[in-house]
């Protein structure tokens, strides 16, 4: 996925556009570039890279004056992070230029066509090609940019959200989107368009998203018109008011977002269920949930479908939904549901998680659960966002914004909402007593000021951190309701440090890697009393024997482990169905210091990007 922004108005276009990409970056990061109209001609300047670097170059290359610009950071997709496919892109003629974020599916056809007609390329991206077809119909239809737009959408297949403008027009930008998402914010006589309201929430708090299959002629001092890209059906704006501020996507005095996002997680799970769990009354409150009480309590079966972090934070609900609510749960990764023909019927209950509600794979295995008459229910952070618009209802994880590539609070936010799902059906299913359904309750009213506990161990964390960080591979095992909790530590020390690490339920390692254990092997072992504890211990003690380096996640006060295990972090004790939300603090905070401590970014990992967009 990449980042998009633009702005036509009366300030100086560039820092505002260079400021956006800064806060768009997580959405892609290998190169960037912008366009600017000074006023007489089109400036562009772009580069592999980040968008330090483009800032860089830029000043020394181009003049960055103008009041009409767009801007674009790059994850590729077709074509090498180059200078060459970088974004914008001009026409054959020069005289226009676009940003896209997303894929042209039926480019090499159409390129064909247009080489046919006579124009060269000099990128290898598809995005070059969508501008030159609508060069070509806005040429020999003698049309205006939108209709232009309008006609040559109408021949793409796939997915885009584009912001294009005409040098000889220099008073509009023409925007539209189809499975990428795209916000015009609402000044006081000036527009800003982006990919999400961060790059312009300091200037306006009122802002249209647009929806799939819509496109807007954006002009200066005059408005903004939205029209069906299909049928050219006029669509009355709805303008929203935003309810990000500044401060939400900025760092706050912390080195890096990850780091942020760790720490916020206390407050994060308290808004997910502020609202929802009113424990006095004990009572779970989730409209979403309540409106469609007889969806899930007639379920068959609960189909969880998501992507990485999220599909671990989808295997933690299979043990909630099946111990207290005693229904079938089957997770699924999106990516493979979407392709396997599977099974659904009207009675199953799909649950589609998903942080950033964009991930393509996600999105299509919704569409096919509703194909199949299935009822699909979203847990998702960013609001409005495409998965929380496609399924039939939801509930947002409220976390706030994420912007470190490794999720850290959607994991836990997420996790908390399915544990009030989980609990809420229980009860109205009768599976759960009622002081097992109170003490649930109450524990989970808790966790936040346990998670804050937990992060006390940051600094013994960073230690450990300083010990294993040249090693080439981890392991991490659990068990029960943390053996996704194994998974998911894993993946964060890959994401962020590449090294390679492995997630295990802790009993099948006798099953294969415990042939990797030697003296240089660090483990990482989730033991805390709840759960499988003594099993666990029994699974430390096969290691001590091979060798292997134990670091041990445990209960407070723990002794059996600390007897064992070469270093133990303690976490607060909780009921054994929330020790995931525990659990996995110090793992996060483990993989953040190992990262940074080898000189990794840590915000921006390599190849990565927020919000996979493409399958
Ligand atoms: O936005 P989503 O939750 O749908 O994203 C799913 C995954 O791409 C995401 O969790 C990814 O695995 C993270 N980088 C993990 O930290």
């Amino acid at each position: 996925m990449c980042g998009i922004v633009g702005y036509i108005g009366h300030r100086e276009a560039y820092p505002i556009i260079l400021k956006g990409l800064k806060r768009l970056e997580y959405r892609g990061y290998d190169s960037a570039g912008i366009a600017l109209y000074d006023g007489t001609d089109i400036k562009l300047s772009k580069t592999k890279g980040k968008v330090s670097d483009l800032e860089t170059r830029l000043e020394n290359e181009i003049s960055t004056h103008g009041s009409l610009g767009i801007g674009h950071t790059r994850w590729a997709t077709h074509g090498v992070p180059n200078d060459i496919n970088s974004h914008p892109h001009y026409s054959n003629s020069g005289d226009l230029v676009i940003i896209h974020n997303g894929i042209i599916e039926n480019y090499e056809s159409l390129k064909k066509e247009l080489i046919k007609r006579g124009y060269n390329f000099k990128s290898d991206t598809d995005t070059e090609v969508l501008v030159n077809l609508i060069e070509d119909v806005k040429k020999n239809e003698n049309i205006k940019l939108g209709k232009a737009v309008q006609i040559a959408l109408n021949q793409v297949v796939g997915a885009y959200a584009i912001a294009v403008f005409d040098k000889n027009k220099p008073n509009e930008i023409v925007v539209a989107r189809l499975g990428s998402p795209l916000a015009i914010g609402i000044g006081e006589d000036e527009f800003f368009i982006a990919s999400d309201a961060s790059p312009f929430i300091e200037y306006t708090k009122n802002a249209i998203y647009l929806e799939d299959e819509e496109m807007a002629i954006v002009r200066r001092n005059k408005g903004v018109k939205i029209r069906k890209i299909k049928d050219d059906s006029l669509v009355d704006p709805y303008v929203q008011a935003l309810q990000l501020n500044l401060e939400q996507i900025e760092k706050g005095g912390y080195e890096h977002f990850m780091l942020k996002e760790i720490y916020e997680q206390p407050s994060a799970i308290l808004d997910t269920f502020r609202g929802r769990l009113l424990s006095n009354e004990g009572i779970i409150k989730m409209a979403g949930v309540e409106d469609n009480m007889k969806k899930f309590l007639n379920a068959h079966r609960i189909i969880v479908v998501a992507c990485g972090t999220s599909w671990h934070a989808g295997l933690v609900s299979e043990y909630i939904f099946e111990d207290l609510a005693r229904i079938p749960v089957e997770v699924e990764y999106a990516s493979e549901f979407r392709y396997r023909n599977p099974v659904i019927t009207e009675n199953d209950v799909v649950i589609a998680i998903s942080q950033s509600g964009e991930t393509a794979d996600t999105l299509a295995a919704i569409k096919l659960a509703k194909s199949k008459g299935a009822f699909v229910f979203g847990v998702c952070n960013v609001v409005g966002s495409s998965i929380a618009r496609e399924t039939h209802a939801g509930a947002y994880t409220h976390a706030g914004p994420e912007i470190g590539v490794a999720s850290t609070k959607a994991f836990t936010t997420q996790i908390t909402v399915l544990t009030l799902i989980a609990l809420r059906l229980a009860r109205a299913k009768g599976t759960i007593s009622s002081s097992d359904y109170r003490h649930h309750l109450i524990e989970l009213e808790l966790i936040p000021e346990k998670v804050k506990k937990a992060l006390e161990s940051d600094a013994y964390v960073k230690s450990i951190a300083a010990i294993y960080k040249d090693v080439h591979n981890f392991l991490y095992l659990g068990r029960g309701y943390n053996f996704p909790v194994a998974l998911e530590g894993a993946l964060k020390l890959k994401e962020i440090s590449y090294i390679h690490a492995e997630g295990y339920p802790a009993a099948e390692m006798k099953h294969g890697p415990i042939a990797l254990i030697d003296e240089n092997m660090p483990i990482v072992v989730i033991a805390t009393k709840k759960g499988h504890y003594e099993k666990v211990v029994s699974n430390i003690q096969e290691i001590k024997s091979r060798k292997g380096k134990i670091i041990g996640i445990v209960t407070e006060g723990d002794k059996q482990v600390k007897g064992l295990a070469d270093h133990v972090i303690e976490v607060p004790e909780t009921i054994e169905s929330l020790t995931p939300l525990l659990t996995t603090i110090p793992l996060q905070l483990l993989s953040y210091h190992i990262a940074l401590m080898l000189g990794k970014n840590v915000d921006q990992p390599r190849n990565l990007a927020k919000a996979v967009t493409v399958e």
